[in-house]
């Protein structure tokens, strides 16, 4: 087992009744099954508290504080690093070079909503649910190749494979070009060992679509590359560092997230052979037991820097102190949620944060969403009921993520 990160001193406007030690990215029960352990903390530490692992930082778990965060972003912002910091940063770096980042998730409003709300329209419900046929056929040929063994690891041969191909599409890249950004997303998911290893990670990946973006400038085509090429910013034009900026946050912020989305869904279903055979007979129901997937196995953990001096959930927080939005643990608060660890289709409240709440709400909802469903209708369809492997224990790591590894699937 991995050792916990060293404990840092607890600051003097933290108290002691604030304090609860967990580590976000290698506390052990975490890694065997997230979600519990998510219950567990609601249950053992307060709604918002600060733990001495990884730096020291805040973690807020209940839904009413990750609300209320997620939306004042005055006090709580997105641009993880104090602006003189940032610039001292940069100047490490070698002059002269673009160095790509995921414009506009790191900004704050108003100069985020100058670049969020050009690409809104580009991932609407109806040009997202226009590529609907496309995803399907794309999962009806991931799974012809396990059908027949009776068995298969589910993240790698399906979850993992699926979003990156919908993302080759929209984009515009070459299909061919499948197992390098596996590795590419690969390489993201790997620890981060220094300030060169981040930046050079975000490198690797606008170069990676550099060929595409630069001919679809003057040569466009029916793709997300050419859409963005057209984008106004402030009434400007869009330049090429901006659209490398555009690439790694798309990158980023769509392929991780799909991949466990479906993990964690295939996993329930795999849990309750119930829940398979009423969803084979009521199809239609999909759509919903999507959401509740959702909610019930919320995991992304978005960051936030206190730009200035606030109170939340009963404690002081100070300038530069950090803050984990732990959404996973706002979706399963019992003060929200009736019964949360329950997986109820007529829960009166479906209200979840999976995708998020504020300005920086998920841009790309819409795609995730038709992903999901998608990869719950054509295994239900095509599979017989499936289980977990018994002889192989789903694999987990965890961080800004509660991320699957691995997921053995069995059946007959
Ligand atoms: C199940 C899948 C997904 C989940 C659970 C998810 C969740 C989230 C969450 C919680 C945020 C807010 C981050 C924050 O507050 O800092 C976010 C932002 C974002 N997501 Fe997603 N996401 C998913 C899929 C996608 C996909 C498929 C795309 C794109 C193709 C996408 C693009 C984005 C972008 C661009 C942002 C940043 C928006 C902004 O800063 O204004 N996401 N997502």
């Amino acid at each position: 087992m991995n050792a916990l990160s060293p404990v840092s001193p607890r600051p003097d406007h933290v108290p002691e009744e604030a304090v609860y030690d967990f580590d976000m990215y290698l506390d052990p029960a975490l890694l065997t099954d997230p979600h519990e352990r998510v219950r567990e903390l609601l249950r053992d530490a307060p709604p918002v508290f600060w733990t001495p692992r990884n730096g020291g930082h805040w973690v807020v778990t209940g839904y009413a504080e990750n609300y209320a965060a997620s939306r004042d972003t005055e006090s709580f912002s997105s641009q993880l690093m104090p602006t003189e910091q940032a610039i001292a940063i940069m100047e490490q770096l070698p002059p002269g070079v673009h160095h790509p980042s995921p414009t506009p998730i790191t900004m704050d409003p108003p100069v985020h909503t100058m670049f969020r709300q050009p690409l809104n329209p580009y991932f609407s419900p109806k040009a997202m649910l226009a590529r609907k046929q496309e995803i399907r056929s794309l999962a009806n040929e991931l799974i012809d190749q396990f059908i027949d063994k009776g068995h298969c690891d589910f993240i790698p041969e399906f979850a993992e494979t699926l979003p990156v191909q919908v993302f080759l599409n929209l984009l515009g890249l070459p299909g061919e070009r499948q197992a390098e950004f596996r590795d590419l997303v690969h390489m993201f998911l790997a620890p981060i060992t220094s300030l060169e290893d981040s930046t050079g990670r975000m490198r690797k990946v606008a170069d990676a679509m550099a060929d595409v973006v630069k001919a679809r400038q003057h040569d466009p085509k029916d793709d997300l590359i050419s859409l963005l090429w057209q984008t106004k910013i402030d009434g400007k034009d869009t330049t090429y560092e901006l659209m490398e900026d555009f690439g790694v946050l798309l990158f980023i912020a769509g392929l991780d997230t799909v991949i466990n989305g479906i993990g964690y869904g295939i996993r329930h279903l795999a849990r309750n052979p119930d829940l398979q055979a009423q969803l084979r007979e009521n199809p239609k129901q999909i759509v919903e037991a999507a959401e509740e997937i959702l909610r019930r196995y919320t995991f992304t953990i978005p960051q936030r820097r206190i730009a200035k001096d606030v109170e939340l959930g009963g404690w002081q927080m100070k300038e530069n102190d950090r803050l984990s939005l732990y959404l996973p643990g706002a979706d399963l608060d019992e003060r929200e949620f009736a019964s949360p660890e329950n997986f109820d289709l007529n829960r009166e409240n479906k209200v979840h944060i999976a995708f998020g709440v504020g300005p920086h709400r998920c841009l790309g909802s819409h795609l995730a969403r038709i992903e999901l469903q998608v990869a719950y209708e054509v295994m239900l369809e095509r599979l017989p009921q499936f289980r977990l492997d018994p002889e192989k224990p789903a694999k987990f790591h965890a961080g800004f993520i509660l991320a699957m590894d691995s997921l053995p699937l069995r059946w007959d």
